[in-house]
């Protein structure tokens, strides 16, 4: 098959690292490039053949580094050009791609061009690349209009001058007017820049919010959801999405890093809603998200994955069960659950992504002090959400020792991090699980291991049942309630039970490996919560 047919893409596990939180080289409790540089062989091991990286880039931290003050650089506490080339140097002599976060949005309202822009004052070409307006009412004090923001609170500030501007996310993350040209050349250029360093791709933040209605009308009721809006899923993005998919496809296909890809941060209230954005010749991908919002039900999950199945496959619309904004999965569904709901993600046709600290089986942490939070969505609220720090906990590398190994330093005690850990963090770490061949981290390795090897998972054999047929025979009977069990070809099997009492497994030659190592190759049954990959 030619290079072009199989893009890597396709069948790609990708293992998103949150840079603050992932390892911290200088020892300043913020991780940065260069500890990410240093714990490549540990990404090499666990056997991913991607990392998507969040923003990096000069910021004011002020959402996570989601409001980007300079497109084009690295934020001096997490390194600089020359380390970012240094890493990616690093990954590709390991065989792992890199792709980059691009936010399209809004950026900072430190990035100079809004600062141009405040400074240019009402009417000012300057203000049009962004979307300022006079509020409404006898005094202009009301809002141009009544859209709320994601983090709580309306999407309009009002500045001195008396112009408002929107913001759909946080006050410091003003958006931009995607109908300038201006804008759309800036993206061009920040877009090849991180292309022509070598990066592999790009994840592209908030996809389905670029563009927004140029009226700017009242919405019907000014909740978030994720149902086409004048702020979400305008048509207009997916010519923009065309645009930036042919200089995608002008980068070589041969060599590493092979065919370039894109994938999209889509929410979607409905699968009808993703279809345009997997339309032939848009982004290459869409974040699969049925697998986050689906509840520990049998049922549910299977809908979803059929849902998904029916407009696109998993290669298309990459399968996700946790990222830096949603609650862990082990909180989310419990702990031996979320292990069977990694072997279901890593069976499942196409690619997967991984959001760091899964693989080792970490909790959402609940007991962040207010004043250690960070998420803007905590303060936006009063509270009322506690936002999204809990799944952003730096990671325990080593069993005991100052910040549990996450910050690397001399014999001086490193600051505290920059999120604080909880006490016992360390017996999640990778030093405390490697070794042990029952742990979260070994059944990770094993799945990835065995995954790369077995001819039936990732994309499959093209023409040979590559997708997934379900088996709705139990062994005596019909298929108890709380079961998934598919098969893909050849010859493999999956089997979780989402039920309250143990099952028999289905008839098999060998049991590939199980969520629960407890199970062998004489064990008869497949107890609740537990997932097996069966050889056929
Ligand atoms: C989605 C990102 O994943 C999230 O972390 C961020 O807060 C918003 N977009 C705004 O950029």
């Amino acid at each position: 098959m030619a290079v072009s047919e199989s893009p890597w893409w396709r069948d790609a596990v990708v293992y998103q690292v949150y840079p603050r939180s992932f390892a911290d080289a200088d020892g300043d409790g913020i991780g940065d490039l260069a500890g990410l540089r240093d714990r490549l062989d540990y990404l090499a091991e666990l056997g991913v053949d991607a990392i998507w990286l969040t923003p990096f880039y000069p910021s004011p931290l002020h959402d996570g580094g989601y409001d980007v003050a300079d497109y084009c650089d690295v934020d001096p506490r997490l390194g600089s050009l020359a380390g970012f080339d240094a890493m990616l140097a690093d990954a590709r002599e390991r065989g792992i791609k890199v792709i980059v976060d691009i936010v399209p949005n809004h950026c900072s309202c430190e990035h100079p061009l809004f600062q141009a822009a405040l400074k240019a004052g009402p009417g000012s070409p300057e203000r049009d690349l962004f979307l300022f307006r006079p509020g409404r009412g006898p005094d202009g004090a009301q809002p141009p209009n009544n859209w709320p923001s994601t983090f709580g609170g309306p999407a309009w500030d009002r500045l001195p001058d008396g112009d408002w501007y929107l913001h759909l996310f946080d006050s410091s993350q003003p958006d931009f007017n995607w109908h300038h040209p201006d804008v759309v050349a800036l993206f061009e250029r920040v877009i090849r820049f991180w292309l022509d360093r070598g990066v592999a791709g790009l994840r592209i933040d908030v996809a389905h919010g670029i563009f927004k209605d140029p009226a700017l009308p009242d919405v019907p009721a000014p909740v978030i959801n994720h149902a086409p809006s004048p702020y979400y899923h305008r048509p207009e993005n997916q010519a923009l999405f065309r645009s930036w998919r042919a200089i995608l496809d002008s980068y070589p296909v041969a060599g590493f890093p092979g065919a370039r890809t894109a994938i999209g941060e889509v929410w979607y209230d409905k699968e009808a809603t993703l279809l345009p954005y997997l339309a032939p010749g848009g982004l290459p991908q869409v974040f699969n998200f049925d697998l986050i919002t689906a509840p520990w039900d049998a049922t549910a999950i299977r809908a979803a994955i059929d849902a998904t199945d029916a407009i696109s496959n998993g290669s298309q619309a990459p399968w996700v069960l946790g990222n830096h904004d949603v609650v862990r999965p082990v909180t989310r569904f419990g702990v031996r659950q979320a292990r069977a709901a990694a072997l279901l993600q890593l069976a499942l046709p196409g690619s997967a992504y991984i959001y760091q600290g899964e693989e080792l089986g970490l909790p959402e942490v609940l007991d962040i002090p207010a004043q250690a939070r960070q998420d803007p969505t905590f303060r936006r609220t009063g509270g009322a959400r506690l936002g999204r720090d809990g799944c952003r906990v730096p990671l325990p590398w080593s069993a005991g020792g100052p910040s549990y190994g996450f910050s690397r330093t001399g014999p001086a005690s490193p600051p505290a991090p920059w999120l604080p850990q909880p006490t016992g963090w360390g017996s999640y770490s990778v030093e405390a699980q490697s070794a042990d061949p029952g742990s979260y981290l070994s059944v990770y390795r094993e799945a990835l291991r065995i995954r790369r090897s077995h001819p039936a998972l990732g994309t499959g054999v093209p023409g040979d049942g590559s997708g997934l047929r379900w088996i709705d025979d139990a062994v005596d009977g019909p298929a108890p309630a709380g079961v998934l069990h598919f098969r893909r070809e050849p010859g493999f099997e999956f089997f979780a039970n989402l039920g309250p009492v143990p099952l028999p497994i289905p008839p098999h030659q060998e049991v590939l490996l199980a969520s629960d190592p407890a199970i062998q190759g004489h064990s008869v049954s497949v107890p609740p919560a537990t997932a097996v990959w069966l050889s056929v």
